[in-house]
């Protein structure tokens, strides 16, 4: 019964801390620069790996040229990057990846390259 309680009690707090990120202080886009650069890029990769997996589509970072991130519900990264295709084409592309990692596929990314119509794909944390 005890057992049961703290149970409870810490599915509670896991619960209370997954969420604040939804209702954080909600500000404007924020530029990133040094380390939060190479986390964001990594943000990218994982989710460009995710989609490559599944049904695509399939692109490689070649470099990103900017980055900034924003906290709205979840978090909304930002990238202007450029990205290599199957064929090894590369072009210059808006990536936005809005998570909100709580929910299921709630990791949705739109595409934004030239030429093309937006694309947006959602996949899981
Ligand atoms: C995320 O940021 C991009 C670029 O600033 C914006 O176009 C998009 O609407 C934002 N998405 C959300 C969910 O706030």
């Amino acid at each position: 019964m005890f057992f049961a309680k703290i149970l409870l009690l810490c599915t509670v707090c896991a619960l209370a801390s997954a969420t604040p990120q939804g209702f954080g202080v909600l500000g404007g886009p924020k530029q990133l620069e040094g380390q939060e650069l190479v986390e964001s890029q990594k943000t990218l990769q994982a989710s460009l790996d995710k989609l490559a997996a599944g049904e695509g589509p399939y692109y490689r970072i070649s470099r990103i040229l900017s980055a900034s991130t924003q906290v709205v519900a979840g978090t909304n990264d930002s990238y202007s990057v450029e990205l290599i295709d199957r064929t090894g084409a590369t072009k210059v592309c808006d990536v936005d990846i809005w998570s909100r990692g709580w929910l299921p596929n709630g990791i949705r990314v739109t595409f934004r390259c030239p030429n093309e119509p937006e694309l947006i794909k959602k996949h899981n944390a």
